[in-house]
């Protein structure tokens, strides 16, 4: 994981407050009108057919049995309809192809199978659409896979206002532009009518140099100012990561490597139990800092370190 995304959430310390009395935390959030059960969910990956025989389905099971939201890729092993049963209601991953009605039909798919809202990627320039999944080291190895788009399909190579407009206007789920890094950026998402942006720095595999999250979390949720849901990745190890992303103005968290590395030591379980341990650590954070929900989560209770700062 790239240690800078990681260095820069421990800039913030937080501040424990034994003495506010809180003995219980609810942990619980809306998404799209649906209740979550916790503010950590399993970020868009691609290819989970590399680390288990049953990919994606076996990482929906394990989020869902927590009560957490799956995003499915665009580049899962297995298909949205493959998946969606074991999800439950789920957020689809998509990347834009270059003719942007070939993207038509798979919207109306994910749409009936339950989705509930799309995630746009717009920090990757991506792979041709159908090239295989690779077994790494295992040379003609090709794990079980599936297409959104027709073979030969082009992906986008920019992105800017207009697509976010066209998706909108193209789908009636909620378009959660992922990628922002920027409060101006995030300022034409939302003029654009994105329904929720992520700050991402898509783990930090995109952009060599690129700022981190919590470098700019706080100031773009001071762009968004409480008008859609902000959600961060990149980065996020631990309990007290989660907390910092909550103060700093993050709704919810996503998790990339953590969520992949549970897939593939041990299936669906495994992801439950990082879910559930992460769920019951930031309880018991929360409590010892002093709020007994999410919405109480402020920048006052970070102490910014050398190089931070808390707005
Ligand atoms: C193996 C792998 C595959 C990924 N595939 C996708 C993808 O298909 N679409 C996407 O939007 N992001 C993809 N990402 C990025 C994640 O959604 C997320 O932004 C990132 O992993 C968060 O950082 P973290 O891994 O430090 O938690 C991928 C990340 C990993 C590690």
């Amino acid at each position: 994981m790239p240690a800078d995304n990681q260095q820069q959430w421990r800039r913030y310390a937080i501040y424990p407050r034994p003495l506010a009395g809180v003995s219980s935390v609810d942990l619980s959030m809306d998404i799209f009108g649906h209740r979550i059960d916790l503010p950590v969910h399993a970020a868009a990956s691609a290819a989970h057919g590399l680390w288990h025989p049953h990919g994606e389905v076996e990482t929906a099971r394990g989020v869902r049995a927590v009560g957490s939201i799956l995003a499915l890729s665009h580049g899962s092993t297995r298909s949205p309809a493959q998946v969606a049963p074991h999800s439950g209601p789920y957020l689809q991953q998509l990347y834009l192809p270059q003719e942007r009605d070939v993207a038509l039909p798979f919207i109306t798919e994910v749409t009936g199978l339950g989705a509930i809202g799309l995630i746009l990627t717009i920090d990757q320039i991506p792979v041709p659409f159908e090239q295989p999944f690779r077994l790494a080291g295992q040379a003609g190895a090709v794990v079980p896979h599936w297409q959104a788009y027709p073979p030969g399909t082009l992906p986008a190579s920019s992105f800017s206002a207009a697509d976010i407009t066209w998706l909108t206007g193209h789908s009636e789920l909620p378009v959660i532009v992922k990628g922002i890094m920027h409060p101006d950026d995030a300022r034409v998402a939302l003029d654009a009518g994105a329904g929720a942006i992520v700050v991402s720095n898509h783990g930090g595999r995109q952009f060599p140099g690129a700022a981190t999250p919590s470098e700019v979390l706080s100031s773009v949720a001071a762009a968004v100012n409480g008008r859609v849901p902000v959600y961060v990745d990149s980065g996020i190890c631990g309990a007290d990561d989660v907390v910092r992303a909550l103060c700093l103005g993050a709704d919810a968290v996503f998790l990339g490597r953590p969520i992949v590395r549970a897939l593939a030591a041990g299936g669906a379980n495994a992801v439950t139990t990082l879910l559930t341990e992460l769920r019951d650590q930031v309880a018991s954070l929360l409590a010892l800092a002093g709020v007994g929900n999410l919405a109480d989560c402020g920048p006052e209770m970070l102490l910014a370190r050398s190089g931070g700062s808390v707005q």
